[in-house]
This record gives C-alpha cells, structure tokens and sequence, in this order.
C-alpha cells in the first residue's frame, strides 16, 4: 500500500503588520494585556486591494510546490481549510483551483475551523493510501481581520485574530517509516455556541436583517475561559493518541507544532509533555490566530529556519470551534 509524505510546504502572509500599538488606538486594550494573556504582539491583515483567501493560498501552494520539486500541473486533488471562504458559496477550493489552472480536478472545502488543516491532512492522506489520487494540495487559509470588531465591544476576540495562508503537496510514495504514520480526528458538537458566528444562518427566517448587522451575532462569539479549559485537556489527550498509535513515547517527539491559539497553551503543553523548549515551535507572536493556516504557516517557517529536518518525527495538534480537535505524527 501506499504511504503519504510531505514533498513540500509553503505560506503566504499580507504584507501589512498591525501591532498591539496599533490596536490600542482603536479600542479599549493594551499592548500589556495581549503580550500576557496570549503572547501575541502582532498579527498581519490582507488589503482588501489585493487580497483574497483564493491568491493567499495560490502563493502559498506555489511556494510549496516549488519547494517539493514539482510542476502545479502534477496536482491531482486539492483540499482547503477555512472557515472565511471568499463567498457563502461555492466554497474557495473551486477559486483556489481556478487560480492555479488546475481545471477539472476535484476540489474539497473543509469547515474544521483551527482543526481544519489536520482534517485536511487526514482526508488526503486516505485518499492517497487508497490509490485515488497521487499529489494532492492541502490548505489552511484564513481572512479574519474583515471578520473582527475593531472597538472596545469586540476587543476580547478581535485582538487574538490575523490573516495568512500556509498549504502542504502531499505525495503517494512506497517509502517505509516516512511521511503520515496516523491521524487522529475528533468532535464533540455539545460546544458549538462556545466558539462560533451565528449569522448569517440558513435556519433564520431571514438571513441577513438590519437587526444582526447592529448587533454581535455576525461576529465571533468566544467564551475564552471555557474554550481555554478544554484546549489543554483535549490537546493532551490527542497527542498521546497520536504516540500510542504508533507506539512511540513523547521523547521520540523531534518537533511538536500545535495550532497557535495561545502561547499559553503552547507553554503548557511544553511543560506538561516535559519537552525541552526548542521542541515547540511557535510563531504567534508575529501573526497571532490564523485559524486553520497556523499549522501550515508554522511547519513552512520551522522548515525554513531548518527545525525540521529529514528523518524528524513531526506530532501537529489542534484544538478549536466545534469543539474539534485532532493530531497526525508525520516522520519527515
Ligand atoms: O483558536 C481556537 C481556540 N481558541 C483558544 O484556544 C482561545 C482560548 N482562550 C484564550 O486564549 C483566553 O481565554 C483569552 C486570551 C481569549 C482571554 O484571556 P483570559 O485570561 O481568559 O481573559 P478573560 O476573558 O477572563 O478576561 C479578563 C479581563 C476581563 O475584564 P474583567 O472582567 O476581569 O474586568 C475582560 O473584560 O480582561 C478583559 N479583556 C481585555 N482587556 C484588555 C478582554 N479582552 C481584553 C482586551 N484588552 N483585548
């Protein structure tokens, strides 16, 4: 059978950075209390201009096709991860395909918000073990600063979010102990009104009013203490999985990159999985929550500092909306 590995890995980020300063002149916070509560003290948002979900994630794909060695042509499927696609429909992997002139091949959107990359990784990685495709694109894109309520109302969700996309070529390969050795995926939909945006929702009786463009339910609601709570449980739970899956103790772990939501998070898991701190990679700091590009934009930038280098054992981890939460390891 064939095993999946990663070729390449590739990301985007928009130009413009807007610092904790920056936000301070908007609404009601601190460049203090971000840096503390989140580790976070910039993020980058698109310009509208030039912008898009769809051309963030062609300059991404590119990059990490270019670095894989292949031609785009050789793409066979692609999978896209965001929960801010470019339209409600049709969803952005049809745009991303249309910008890489991959007409006809198939093209699948996937709405796991900060699990969404992982879901993404273990859809293709089936789907190359079967023999269905052979090169396939995997995505995490997000644009979420037009999303955000710049003023004191929004500030407990608004300053956490940034914009940036970040895709893998995964490659069928008869390589052995290499590439996705297992993926663990999970949900429990009993926390869906913990992190979520309401409107505009099919089930109204009218989709869109004046009444939801007043008020908070087209923005994202986050009960953060709660989402906080359940992040480090199930994140712990999911990389243990992943190890015992593959019978492997968390020393084997040559770089863990978790979703970046939190360096709070990170820092436990660190401390709690007893790993020593340049086995972590983070890169919140500089570009905050990018939702489900934060694996990807992280593993292309771990790539490019040589932290992952041949023969590494890889664990990714993810925890967000849903709740979904998820992790794969991946012998590089
Ligand atoms: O990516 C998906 C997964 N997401 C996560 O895993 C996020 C998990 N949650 C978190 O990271 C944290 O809960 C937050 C960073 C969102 C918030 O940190 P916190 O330590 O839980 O703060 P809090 O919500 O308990 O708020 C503490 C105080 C409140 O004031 P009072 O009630 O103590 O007077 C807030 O009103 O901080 C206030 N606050 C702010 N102050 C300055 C909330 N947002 C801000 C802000 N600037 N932006």
């Amino acid at each position: 059978m064939k095993i999946s590995v990663i070729k390449g890995v590739g990301h985007y980020v928009p130009e413009r950075v807007v610092t904790n300063h920056d936000l301070e002149k908007m609404m009601d916070t601190s460049d203090e209390w971000i840096v503390e509560r989140t580790g976070i003290h910039e993020r980058r948002f698109f310009d509208p201009e030039t912008d898009t979900v769809a051309n963030m994630s062609a300059k991404a794909c590119k990059m990490a096709a270019e670095r894989a060695g292949i031609a785009i042509s050789d793409v066979d499927f692609i999978v896209l991860a965001t929960i801010t696609p470019d339209y409600f429909f049709p969803g952005s992997g049809v745009l991303l395909q249309r910008e890489l002139g991959l007409e006809g091949i198939g093209a699948l959107d996937v709405r796991n918000a900060c699990s969404g990359f992982i879901y993404g990784v273990s859809v293709a990685d089936q789907f190359i073990k079967t023999g269905m495709y052979k090169t396939i694109l995997v995505v995490g894109a997000e644009i979420q600063s037009s999303a955000m309520e710049m003023t004191d109302r929004g500030r407990n969700v608004s300053v956490i979010f940034g914009d940036g996309a970040g895709a893998v070529v995964m490659q069928a390969s008869d390589e052995e102990d290499k590439g996705v050795l297992s993926t663990h995926l999970h949900a429990d939909g009993n926390f869906a009104e913990e992190l979520y945006v309401k409107d505009p929702g099919s089930s109204r009786k009218e989709r869109l009013t004046k009444d939801m463009l007043d008020g908070t339910s087209i923005r994202a609601y986050m009960n953060g203490n709660l989402v906080f709570k359940h992040a480090v449980v199930r994140f712990t739970e999911v990389i243990k999985e992943a190890l015992a899956a593959n019978g492997k103790e968390k020393e084997d772990i040559d770089l863990l990159i978790t979703h970046q939501a939190n360096l709070r998070i990170s820092n436990y898991l660190q401390e709690k999985l007893a790993l020593e701190p340049e086995k972590v990679y983070n890169n919140i700091m500089r570009y905050g929550n990018t939702t489900a590009a934060s694996i990807p934009i992280a593993m292309s930038e771990a790539w490019q500092e040589n932290k992952l280098k041949e023969g590494d054992l890889l664990c990714l981890a993810a925890f967000g909306s849903g709740f979904t939460w998820a992790s794969t390891l991946i012998r590089w």
